[in-house]
């Protein structure tokens, strides 16, 4: 596409995911972004490419399409990496769809006697905050990477992450979560009921009742126990979010960025960076999925409207279809050029971050052959890589 006169345009590094899943040092990588980018995709096709390429992989997915998750043999949630058959692979694919209440039912299962858990899992409470609580997702999300990482049975661990309203969310939620169950709020909660509680006083007595006015006492009560049971057995939220955070961090582990190219996944996407950067963890680099680049860029979108224009004026039998075929590569070259702003000005921001663009399928990717053709989108060297540019960068975290 050409630039503005005199202006150049910002030149980002290539993003080379073929050699950052072939590196036998990479172990771990989390796709993040806003929702309804291609996370889930992404993962997916990269995962099918690694297995492709001779390594161990599995890929822990979220809430995937129905129909891309029947392609990947998860017909149903039973929270255990399945072998996907890939006929021809040099390695081995692995996928798990991510049930977040029976990740936390496990983590419960683990740390208790059975009766203990019994009593934890009937709990009400229990029963809420594991199954619809805002960040039990990403907490539960990082818990099973941190346990496919124990594991150590797979080479390359591939993340898809949850669904939030924010990329951030996966990296704050496990903090919030854990700082809720350890935390403050729930101990003052709680405290009136533990015997022996010399510190009530008149005042506290007071809120303590109107909050359990306002919760319910039966809710209060619930999350009394439970968190009396949970004190006992776990040695703390904290410390397990802590451990898996600190997974995030290690060598080997590479966080790719995906966002569409429309301004608010852009700027989702420029505050992830910001964040990771922050927080010194690896950026791999920014996929910039479902673009649409036009068939050619030898005729502008100027001169295909008014060439329209002209066709219609001359008449003939076949001028109508001409003038419709050159008005949808007006079109095409208006949204092209459109993007590429877009992604142009994410890199004048982020200069360092390598990019890739993967351009939109017809339809939906929902099977083997789709992730393939995804898979060498994102790695391939067919793609538009602009020559010259080194090859991939892995950015060691910005230090602050
Ligand atoms: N490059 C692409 N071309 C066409 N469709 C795509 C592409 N990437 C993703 N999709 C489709 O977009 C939808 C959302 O993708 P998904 O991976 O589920 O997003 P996310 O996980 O970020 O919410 C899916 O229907 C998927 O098939
Ligand atoms: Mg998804």
């Amino acid at each position: 596409m050409t630039a503005p006169a005199g202006r150049p345009r910002p030149q980002a590094p290539a993003l080379d995911l073929g050699a950052l899943i072939e590196d036998r040092e990479t172990r771990i990588v989390v796709c993040c972004g806003a929702g309804g980018v291609g996370k889930t995709t992404t993962s997916a096709a990269l995962a099918l490419a690694a297995a492709e390429a001779g390594r161990s992989v599995v890929v822990l997915t979220i809430d995937p399409a129905r129909r891309l998750a029947q392609s990947l043999g998860l017909t149903e949630l039973d929270n255990e990496p399945r072998r996907v058959d890939v006929p021809g692979a040099a390695g081995e694919l692995h996928a798990m769809m991510l049930d977040m209440k029976r990740t936390f039912d496990d983590i419960v299962a683990a740390h208790s006697t059975p009766e203990r858990a019994q009593a934890i899992l009937d709990n009400p409470f229990y029963q809420t905050l594991s199954s619809s609580f805002s960040g039990t997702q990403e907490y539960m999300a990082m818990e099973k990477l941190g346990q496919l990482r124990a594991s150590d049975q797979w080479d390359l661990i591939i993340v898809d992450t949850p669904p939030s309203r924010s990329a951030l969310d996966f990296l704050d939620a496990p903090n919030r979560m854990s700082r809720f169950l350890d935390g403050t709020m729930i101990r003052l909660l709680m405290a009136p009921s533990r015997a022996g509680f010399k510190f009530a006083s008149a005042g506290f007595l007071l809120f303590s009742r109107i909050v359990s006015k306002i919760l319910g006492g039966q809710l209060l009560r619930d999350i009394s126990a439970f968190v009396a049971a949970l004190d006992t057995m776990f040695g703390g939220f904290r410390e397990r979010a802590t451990a898996t955070y600190e997974l995030l961090r290690r060598p080997g582990t590479s966080f790719v960025v995906v966002a569409s190219p429309e301004p608010d996944a852009l700027r989702e996407a420029s505050y992830f960076v910001d964040r990771l950067s922050a927080d010194e963890m690896p950026l791999a680099g920014l996929v910039v999925n479902r673009t649409h680049p036009p068939a050619t860029a030898a005729l502008s979108a100027t001169r295909a409207a008014a060439a329209a224009e002209e066709v219609l004026e001359a008449g003939g039998p076949d001028a109508p279809l001409a003038a419709a075929a050159l008005r949808v590569h007006a079109e095409r070259m208006t949204l092209a050029a459109r993007e590429q702003h877009l992604a142009d000005r994410f890199t004048s921001a982020h200069p360092e971050v390598a990019v890739r663009t993967v351009p939109a399928a017809a339809g939906d990717v929902h099977d083997l052959d789709g992730l393939r053709t995804m898979a060498a989108a994102l790695t391939g060297a067919d793609a538009d890589t602009p020559t010259g540019t080194p090859r991939t960068r892995i950015l060691p975290a910005r230090r602050s």
